[in-house]
């Protein structure tokens, strides 16, 4: 499973791209917000430090808007993916931009009918958003786990990412249900690479290091 990095934060994209595992950024209208910062500015940003797909969200809601605007977010970088949230005039959009070579993530997926369509649309990728299922009252990865096999017989091409992603949980049941990818705020990567039994193993050793005798100094 690939992991992408959800947020619109340079400092945590750059920190996580150091540890060598994030091959991709997705944001939305709201992170972006949170940033107050140019947009345009911002992604261009982003797309100098992570070298893969970066979702930039189109926010035009008729399919001719959404095209002309998917076309203007394309040229910033040949790295942008645009995202589009699932409506007709979405796929209609999605339709005509794969046809083009621009790349698409649908997204605000909550359905496995909508994610086969915009796969049908030709959708680069699709967004299920695991999280908000969750919110409301159901479970966000029975979606994921139908979905995967699902696109694999019809040998869609279309990227599952697994979206809204609120605990290191979440992230090993995207890797379970076989989610091609899971995008993960800064926060959850945080938690999911610490382990208590990892930090009481590093304190014992360096316990035990320190009493070691040694001819030769070594830095530590
Ligand atoms: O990737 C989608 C994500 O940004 C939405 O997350 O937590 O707002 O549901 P959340």
């Amino acid at each position: 499973m690939k992991i992408f990095l959800d947020t619109a934060n340079i400092e945590e994209i750059k920190e996580a791209n150091s540890w060598g595992i994030i091959s991709g950024v997705t944001t939305n209208p709201s992170l972006i917000a949170v940033e107050g910062r140019d947009f345009k500015e911002v992604v261009s940003e982003i797309c100098k430090i992570v070298n893969g797909p970066i979702s930039a969200e189109a926010v035009c809601m008729e399919a001719p808007k959404i095209i002309e605007e998917a076309r203007v977010l394309a040229k910033w970088h040949p790295n942008i993916v645009v995202k589009i949230p699932i409506m007709p005039e979405g796929l209609k959009a999605v339709k005509v931009l794969s046809s083009e070579g621009i790349k698409t993530n649908v997204t605000l997926v909550f359905s496995l009918n909508q994610a086969v369509m915009a796969a049908l649309a030709g959708a680069s990728f699709v967004s299920p958003f695991v999280g908000r299922i969750d919110d409301s009252s159901w479970d966000g990865f029975t979606l994921i786990r139908e979905l995967v096999p699902v696109f694999d017989h019809y040998g869609f091409e279309t990227e599952i990412i697994a979206a809204s992603i609120r605990h290191p949980l979440h992230a090993v049941e995207a890797a379970k249900a076989g989610s091609h990818i899971a995008t993960i705020p800064f926060k959850v990567l945080k938690q999911m690479i610490t382990h208590p039994l990892t930090d009481i193993g590093i304190k014992r050793f360096l316990d035990d290091w320190a009493k070691v005798p040694k001819k030769q100094a070594v830095k530590s």
